[in-house]
């Protein structure tokens, strides 16, 4: 009798401790990479320009590499970009630093790279029209959101669309200067693993939250902005109908990825999607965090920003199948732990 096959594991059981250099490991997410990569056995090499070590220096990162068996990369300039003078410093750290990174890893033969991506590679979420099946709409007319009309038409027909899950081989579409920077980095990280046979895995983050999130500046993010309000006691503003859909998920589940990841190499360049697969409107997270802050209640203001997407939901699916990794901390523990994070106790 043939015995049953047996389940085939995503991941190596037994896994050797690694070296790992992990720049940006004094930001939001690289902190707690520290932790979880220290705690799954591997030594961490910390790199960061809060600690005096800059991505654009050769010299820096060819120091930093002695000795180490793998680099995770999360060290770039976040946030939207706020206007085009921010142009050249997204550009000089993230492109610029990738670049470098890459140069130096190629001649100390460091051939395993996780990268920290985003969904902002994909622009608007995915979408079909009854007629049309899958289509890309446009970018958002502004005269549309004015008059409220915030769902993206059919750009052939002009119906309405219905949201679907966006999958990693779907197309990229960048649209704005920090989303460019991040392609750039996925695409010379493909280059650099074609040209040396290295291993590249593409993490493409959702909406990253939970301790340590960057406060409340004009690149943070929108969870961050909504706590910082409830702090000074005002309501959270959240724009459009608040009906847009995100997919939030706990910074400590994004660590986790980034440890599987390392832990799990192949050849060349793979991108997965980082994300909880529970998609949640923006105004449930206003919501969330209001409740466990014990208020004030949202307000939706139908304000809008141009650029923003309506809809951006992931499919999970790929890194569950290939990293082995599913998100663990549920939306209502994690919302409520971050809401309460900053100050210690609710009022
Ligand atoms: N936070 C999110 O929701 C999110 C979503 C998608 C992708 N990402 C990506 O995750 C990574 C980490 O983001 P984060 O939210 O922790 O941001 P963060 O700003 O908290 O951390 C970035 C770190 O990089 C460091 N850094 C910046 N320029 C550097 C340079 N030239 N040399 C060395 N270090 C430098 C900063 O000092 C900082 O400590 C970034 O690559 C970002 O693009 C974040
Ligand atoms: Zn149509």
């Amino acid at each position: 009798m043939v015995p049953p096959e047996r389940p085939r594991r995503p991941f190596p059981t037994y896994v050797r401790a690694m070296r790992v250099l992990l720049t940006g490991a004094s930001g939001f997410i690289g902190s707690h990479i520290a932790e979880a990569l220290t705690a799954a056995g591997h030594q961490v090499h910390g790199f960061d320009l809060r600690t005096g070590q800059d991505v654009r220096s050769p010299d820096d990162v060819a120091r930093a590499l002695a000795g180490i068996d793998a680099v995770c990369h999360q060290a770039a300039m976040v946030g939207l970009g706020v206007d085009m003078s921010d142009l050249p410093a997204y550009a000089s750290v993230n492109v610029q630093g990738t670049a470098v990174l890459l140069a130096e890893m190629a001649r100390a033969e460091v051939r395993t790279l996780v990268l920290a991506s985003s969904m902002v590679v994909y622009g608007e979420g995915r979408y079909t029209c009854d007629r049309h099946g899958a289509v890309r709409p446009d970018p958002r007319a502004e005269e549309a959101l004015r008059a409220g009309h915030f769902e993206p038409p059919c750009p052939a027909c002009g119906n309405p669309l219905a949201p679907g899950v966006i999958s990693e081989d779907a197309p990229l579409d960048p649209r704005n200067v920090y989303a460019d920077t991040k392609l750039a980095q996925e695409n010379l990280a493909a280059s650099w693993a074609r040209a040396t046979g290295a291993s590249v895995t593409a993490l493409r983050y959702h909406n990253v939250y939970g301790p340590r999130m960057p406060r409340d500046t004009p690149y943070a993010g929108v969870a961050a902005l909504f706590r910082s309000r409830l702090e000074r006691g005002e309501a959270p503003q959240v724009y459009e109908d608040g009906r847009q859909r995100r997919d939030f998920v706990h910074v400590r589940d994004v660590a986790r990825a980034n440890v599987l990841s390392l832990q799990t190499t192949h050849t060349g360049l793979r991108a997965y999607n980082i994300a909880s697969g529970e998609p949640r409107t923006i105004a449930d997270m206003a919501h969330a965090l209001a409740d466990a802050y014990g208020g004030p209640d949202p307000v939706v203001t139908g304000g809008y920003r141009l650029g923003d997407v309506r809809h951006i939901v992931a499919s999970p699916e790929k890194a569950r199948r290939e990293l082995g990794f599913t998100a663990q901390v549920p939306f209502s523990e994690g919302m409520a732990e971050f809401a309460l994070a900053s100050t210690g106790s609710a009022r």
